[in-house]
Parts: structure tokens; sequence; C-alpha cells
């Protein structure tokens, strides 16, 4: 066969494409944006902390559905500056923080009773998380208007007669495009929210609060305790 023929031979193709595509293939890095996708050893040893302790959180911790819902929006909108009011013995805390591992801040926890505050120390510890973590063991009816924003994202959790006063507190200090989260909270027909209505004291007033408030955009995310979403809208656009 004359060397012209050897060349369009099917056999030879066949191998230049071989040839093209391990080159090619050899030359893709991950983008940053896929490489952080993947599995790191904090989300291994985080996932294997949850799973360990997912039938004995016993201190009126959140669902995990609420932490997964909290985590996800963090991580969807980057948020480095969170303050969580009630902390327990750190469940939700976890989520929270889980979630700044990956967007590179930090939160703000605040506890009450003293073993609370130990256990969710611990517990963050385990988790490999203290690093995003500063736990404080307060009273938040102290604490809170005292904290220096700006944030960008508020988890409330606590005394649910406090909840307007401390969403009346955290509001101004929150970033346009941030968002005030609160729990055990549903809109103001349903049985969490309603006035009068065997919903929790205080989480209807907040409710009404909420609702009456201008440049928020609010929604209720129900498949767990109950949870209020509100961002914080710029200026004009309400
Ligand atoms: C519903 S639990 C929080 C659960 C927690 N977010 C979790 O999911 O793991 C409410 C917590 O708020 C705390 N708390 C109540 N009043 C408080 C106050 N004035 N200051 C700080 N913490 C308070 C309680 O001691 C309790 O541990």
């Amino acid at each position: 066969m004359k060397r012209s023929q050897a060349m369009k031979s099917p056999t030879w193709r066949t191998a230049v494409a071989l040839l093209l595509i391990i080159v090619i293939a050899g030359s893709i890095r991950p983008t940053p944006a896929a490489a952080q996708d993947q599995e790191t050893d904090l989300d291994r040893r985080v996932r294997a902390f949850l799973d360990s302790r997912s039938r004995g959180w016993r201190d009126m911790n959140v669902p995990a559905v609420d932490g997964q819902k909290i985590y996800d929006i963090i991580v969807e909108h980057e948020y480095t500056r969170a303050v969580e009011i009630g902390t327990s013995t750190g469940h939700s805390g976890i989520w929270i923080a889980w979630a700044l591992s990956k967007t590179g801040g930090k939160l703000i926890t605040i506890e009450i009773d003293e073993r609370r505050h130990r256990e969710a120390t611990a517990a963050f510890e385990e988790a490999g998380l203290s690093e995003y973590i500063d736990a404080r063991l307060a009273n938040a009816h102290e604490l809170v208007p005292q904290l220096e924003g700006p944030f960008d994202f508020v988890f409330s959790d606590a005394d649910k007669d406090w909840y307007t006063r401390y969403f009346e507190w955290m509001l101004p200090k929150l970033e346009v495009g941030g968002c005030f989260t609160a729990h055990n909270v549903r809109n103001s027909s349903s049985r969490y929210g309603g006035r009068g209505r065997g919903g929790q004291s205080g989480t209807g007033a907040f409710v009404q609060a909420l609702l009456a408030t201008e440049g928020l955009d609010t929604t209720f995310f129900t498949s767990g305790g109950g949870l209020s979403i509100s961002y914080k809208l710029p200026p004009g656009i309400f």
C-alpha cells in the first residue's frame, strides 16, 4: 500500500482520534465551581457527625429538613456574616457553620443556658466546625442590641415573645440582599402564625410585623417546624 493510502485508512484515523482524546482529556482541569462541589474531608466529618446524632437532638433543636434549608440559603447567596439567636445544643448551628465553611464565613451564635452552650461547643468541635463559630454564652436580650453589623444572615430561634424585638434590632444591621429567618413560624392564617388560634405566643405578632415591613420579600417554608424567610430588598424597588 502506498504511504498516502495508508494515511487515509480507518485504522490510522481511529488511532489519531484516540490520541487527540487522550491529550485533550489530560489537559482538562476542574473549574473552581466543580471543585467546590467535590466532597471534602470536612464534609465527610460533618455528615458522619450528623448521621451519628440524627435521633439524638432533644433540646428543641430544628429538624434536619430545616437545617438543610438554611444551609442551602447560605450557600446559594454566598452569605458570610451570620447570627443565630438560640444555639441550644447546636444542631442548626452545625448546618449554618457547615454552609459558612463553603463561603468562608463565620457565625455568632447566642445561648443563655450554660449546659446547652457547653454541649453545643463540644458538638461544634466534634463536627470539625469550631473555626467557623463564635459561640457566646449570653442573654440575647442584652447581646443582640450590642452586636455590630453588618450581617447578611440571621436565624432567630430563641424565646418567641422576643422575636419582634430581635427582628427590629437586627433589620437595620442586615445588608441589602441579606436574609432574616425565624423558626417555628408560619404565615398568619395558619396555626403557628395566627392570632389567638393556638399559635406559639409571640410568633403571631412577629409575623404581623414581618408582613407589615416594607422592603422585605417574605416566604414561609413549611416542610419542617415552620420557617419564615425574608430577603432585604434594595431601596426603590418596593
Ligand atoms: C428552640 S431552642 C434553639 C434550637 C437550636 N436553634 C437548634 O436547632 O439546635 C431555643 C434556645 O434559645 C435559648 N434562649 C431562650 N431565651 C434566650 C435568651 N434570652 N438569650 C439567649 N438564648 C435564649 C434557650 O435556652 C434554648 O436553648
